[in-house]
């Protein structure tokens, strides 16, 4: 579908000018010659997008087009005008991704060296002193120290999303964040997520974390078959699975 098109999917945007917004422009991603997602066109503009859906609906495959971790089959997505294919450190660059398991995101031995590790290159005493400050923001001052391997669940993923945020990407995207978590830490993240100054793009079956957002999209084989206002988005999921 040509970018003309594409505003049927937008929404106002937020004191936005494009080209800030993400373009996903008559994308199909197709594995073992089966299309999971099929002909996806959305303008997203909004600070905050939940993403929902059933499981196997294309949720992750859609949030993983944003920072070119899935490459559109047809189709092109941009992000601030960067297109994932050919643009495609630029878009690393500038979009975080937090993961459902922070497991597969900690990389360093402890807190502290992770955090680091998101600010490798930069000036030691801005490390130092932004370090401290991702450990005071994220509730591990005691924790910096001792093995990750250590940490709670709910301690893992504050770790796994402090180290994308140090990094200050534009646009934060998060696959099920909170999917693994009790429900004071699925608070304490989603707060997170959505104080941060980043854009954010969630996938999600947590409905208050959804509800929370600026704009839903609702994804239904592969296709998006809602889009709006998180409640009157959230209303439509309840409704197809009654
Ligand atoms: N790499 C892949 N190879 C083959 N099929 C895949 C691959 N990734 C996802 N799928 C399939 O695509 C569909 C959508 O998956 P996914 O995007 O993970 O959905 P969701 O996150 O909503 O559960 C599912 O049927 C899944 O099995
Ligand atoms: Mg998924």
């Amino acid at each position: 579908m040509p970018s003309e098109a594409a505003p049927s999917a937008a929404i106002p945007a937020v004191g936005e000018a494009a080209p800030s917004a993400i373009e996903i422009d008559g994308v199909t991603v197709e594995r073992d010659g089966r299309a999971i997602l099929r002909g996806v066109s959305a303008r997203l503009a909004a600070r905050r997008t939940a993403v929902i859906g059933a499981n196997g609906s294309g949720k992750s495959t859609f949030v993983r087009l944003l920072n070119g971790l899935v490459l559109p089959t047809v189709g092109a997505v941009t992000v601030d005008g960067l297109d994932t294919r050919r643009d495609a450190r630029a878009v690393r660059r500038r979009v975080g991704f937090v993961f459902t398991d922070p497991q597969a995101q900690i990389l360093m031995p402890t807190a502290v060296e992770d955090l680091r590790l998101s600010l490798r290159g930069r000036p030691r005493k801005e490390i130092d002193r932004r370090v401290a400050e991702a450990l005071h923001a994220h509730g591990l001052e005691d924790r910096g120290d001792i093995p990750a391997s250590a940490l709670s669940g709910g301690q893992k993923q504050l770790l796994a999303l402090a180290s994308v945020l140090i990094a200050d990407p534009a646009l934060l995207v998060a696959d099920e964040p909170t999917t693994l978590l009790d429900l004071r830490n699925a608070r304490r993240i989603g707060d997170l997520l959505l104080a941060g100054p980043a854009r954010l793009v969630v996938a999600t079956h947590d409905l208050d974390l959804a509800a929370r957002c600026d704009h839903a999209l609702l994804f239904d084989d592969g296709a998006i078959t809602a889009s709006g206002d998180p409640a009157t988005v959230i209303d439509a999921y309840r409704r197809s699975c009654a």
